[in-house]
């Protein structure tokens, strides 16, 4: 199976590919956590990137989509993968339709998680990550059980240098303004699905689960 996640930020992407991973036995690809990671190693694509998402904005797509060809190319993403946070935009969009195209084996799925931005900031000033294993948290609505320690591992929690409310609101400007347009997209493919993002979060899971395995019954 291969499946887009798409939302604004915070809308739970990256909670929900991790039951998605569990469940289908796929990888997820997150091009925010490949990005971070070149960020936290000071690679030269991490020196490059840091300005953008420090300011909260998208990195150029021929960055992206060079991280994304080489990714899915590996074998262990021959069953199928998860994409979060790719394509942010209709150039990123195109050249994945290319590259599918060449590898003979398109998008099944496009699940589109819709939540409204004083939501998003509630959640994305409360998240917490996991320095060392990466576990994601919320302070409020999925706290660690002691406080700034993961439960997994025990590493330290922090917070994202992104998830400050100026650069929140910044980077919901840019998701209205580059990646919203995909919507339309994906909907014309006849590929959305949509799903509430807003309540309890295995919830949303089987909503997900429903709307991919009974597409005809999504929303789109
Ligand atoms: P990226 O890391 O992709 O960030 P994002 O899209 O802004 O998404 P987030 O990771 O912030 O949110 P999420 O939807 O995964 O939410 P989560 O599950 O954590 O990108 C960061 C930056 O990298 C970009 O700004 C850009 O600069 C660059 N970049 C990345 N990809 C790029 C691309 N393709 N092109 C160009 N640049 C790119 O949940 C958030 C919080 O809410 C958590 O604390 C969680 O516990 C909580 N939560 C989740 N679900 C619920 C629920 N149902 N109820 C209550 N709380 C919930």
């Amino acid at each position: 199976m291969r499946l887009i996640l798409l939302g604004p930020p915070g809308a739970g992407k990256g909670t929900q590919a991790v039951r998605l991973v569990n469940h289908f036995g796929i990888p997820q690809i997150s091009t925010g956590d490949i990005l971070r990671k070149a960020v936290k190693d000071g690679t030269e694509l991490g020196t490059l990137a840091k300005g953008y998402m420090d300011r909260g904005e998208l990195v150029p797509d021929e960055v992206v989509v060079g991280i994304i060809r080489e990714r899915i190319a590996e074998p262990d993403c021959e069953r199928g993968y998860i994409l979060d946070g790719f394509p942010r935009t209709i150039a990123q969009a195109e050249a994945l339709d290319e590259m599918l195209k060449k590898l003979k084996g398109g998008i099944d799925h496009v699940v589109n998680i819709a939540v409204g931005d004083e939501e998003i900031i509630k959640r994305l000033t409360g998240r917490r990550t996991c320095s060392s294993c990466g576990a994601g948290y919320h302070i409020l609505f999925d706290p660690p059980k002691k406080e700034g320690v993961c439960d997994k591992c025990g590493g330290k929690l922090i917070q994202r240098d992104d998830d400050q409310e100026e650069t929140i609101r910044a980077r919901l400007r840019v998701y209205r303004q580059q990646t919203e347009p995909l919507i339309a997209y994906y909907k014309r493919k006849g590929l959305l699905r949509t799903i509430p993002g807003v309540g309890n979060m295995e919830e949303i899971f089987e909503a997900i689960l429903k709307a991919v395995e009974e597409p005809d019954k999504a929303d789109k």
